[in-house]
């Protein structure tokens, strides 16, 4: 455990109206493209003292998935997080940019406009992003180092932007009548392979709160960047010894980079389908994977197991000693770990959630469970935290915010109140 707390985040995409979620009467989901939505989330977030509302986002839309669910389709993350900035007040407002399709310049502006908006509460998460390169005038997608080494430079105009026009300038004395010290306000002249921008921002920096920053990426130039310079990693961990060695990578890379570990905070998805018993948040699950038909289970468990099934009898068994792959970890492991102890039939298998789990980490069951698998990661110094993915129906979400987080501030691994009202307070509290 590198602190003595967790940080926790909320997802803002409406994650439990995903698979046939969004069929329930009362899912919200003609709401989906509306303020109210991420209103309510937030609200009910900041109750809980969270330390902030994330959004994930891309720029393409996959048309096919939109026959059954909303797949990508969503708002503008950084329009959505300036509605919120009047109806919450210490809550962390953490949007998503593309350094791969963005201007670092309409970034800086945009950011900084949310900070001073949410008087110091903005938060920005960097992806290099995997597609969507043909909206954006490019044939090919760059390739991830070259999208690293964008990002890179793109990150250093946004912040040398910020500066440019820093807080201390910034007089507006009436008496004087001298509204900025000009002396302070310097172009930055950056001229670099990707990049040639003048300066100054045309926006002052915001005083007394810095602007903390995010990123999600799991490659060796992934984490070697966030690790250079991210307050915060999202990730994507499915089990604990991917995340320890996650978190292991992050601080040699940090060290390295001569930065404390603990000034990178880990922290991965959580998937959570909770229910006030473990048969009702089952039951929602696999509720909510209905859809996933015969044959796509058979394909997906034939990518875990590495067997081939097309002639397996139903009642037949699956046991350890059939498995073509060994110790594979991640996504299958829970798997893979159930065919190693129990050795379930095929048809057996093709019900168990194992197979339909998350890419993320991933709990099924009631608060409790929830609470004991997060203590478990945390005391073994695998996260940090966690971004909360709520799964199934808006239950989730609030079973999450009411009575997960609750058990964690009464167990002591977090905070009962806020003691700051900025981003940058909560992390450091
Ligand atoms: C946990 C996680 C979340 C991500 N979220 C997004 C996202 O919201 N939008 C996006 O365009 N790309 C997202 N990405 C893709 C990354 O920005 C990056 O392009 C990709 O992971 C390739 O980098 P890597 O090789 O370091 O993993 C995400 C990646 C990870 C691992």
């Amino acid at each position: 455990m590198l602190r003595p707390k967790l940080c926790i985040g909320m997802s803002l995409a409406p994650t439990w109206l995903s698979g046939e979620g969004w069929r329930a009467a009362d899912s919200g989901i003609d709401g989906l493209f509306t303020a109210e939505l991420g209103l309510d989330i937030a609200r009910r977030s900041e109750a809980a003292h969270l330390d902030f509302v994330f959004r994930p986002d891309t720029s393409f839309l996959m048309v096919e998935p939109l026959e059954q669910s909303f797949g990508f389709a969503s708002l503008d993350p950084t329009l959505q997080m300036a509605a919120l900035v009047h109806e919450t007040s210490k809550i962390g407002l953490v949007t998503t940019v593309s350094t791969t399709f963005s201007h670092p310049y309409t970034i800086a502006r945009q950011i900084m406009s949310l900070h001073w908006m949410s008087r110091g509460r903005a938060g920005w998460n960097m992806v290099t992003a995997l597609q969507g390169n043909r909206n954006f005038g490019l044939t090919q997608m760059p390739s991830s180092e070259d999208r690293y080494v964008r990002a890179w430079e793109f990150t250093e105009v946004v912040e040398k932007l910020w500066r440019s026009f820093p807080a201390e300038a910034l007089l507006a004395d009436r008496d004087t009548g001298r509204y900025a010290d000009t002396d302070l306000v310097l172009p930055i002249d950056h001229q670099g392979p990707a990049f040639e921008v003048e300066g100054p921002l045309n926006i002052p920096e915001f005083p007394g709160a810095r602007i903390p920053s995010m990123q999600a990426g799991g490659s060796a130039v992934g984490i070697d960047y966030a690790a250079r310079s991210a307050d915060m990693v999202f990730g994507l961990t499915p089990d604990m010894e991917s995340a320890l060695s996650m978190r292991a990578q992050l601080s040699e890379r940090a060290r390295a980079h001569g930065r404390a570990p603990r000034d990178v905070r880990f922290l991965p998805g959580l998937n959570l389908y909770l229910g006030d018993t473990r048969a009702q948040a089952y039951d929602v699950f696999m509720a909510t994977h209905a859809r996933v038909d015969r044959a796509q289970r058979i394909e997906r468990l034939q990518r875990a197991t590495g067997l081939d099934l097309a002639n397996w009898p139903g009642d037949g068994r699956i046991t350890g000693a059939d498995l073509a792959v060994a110790g594979r970890g991640g996504q299958y492991a829970k798997l893979l770990q159930l065919i190693e102890t129990e050795g379930p039939t095929l048809n057996d298998l093709l019900t168990r959630p194992e197979l339909l789990a998350a890419i993320h980490w991933q709990v099924i069951g009631t608060p409790d469970d929830a609470l004991h698998e997060i203590t478990r990661w945390f005391e073994s110094g695998a996260i940090d935290g966690f971004v909360a993915v709520p799964g199934g129906s808006a239950r989730s979400m609030h079973l999450t915010l009411e009575e997960l987080v609750p058990r964690l501030a009464r167990a002591g691994l977090y905070r009962k109140a806020y003691l700051g009202s900025t981003l940058a307070a909560h992390l450091d509290d």
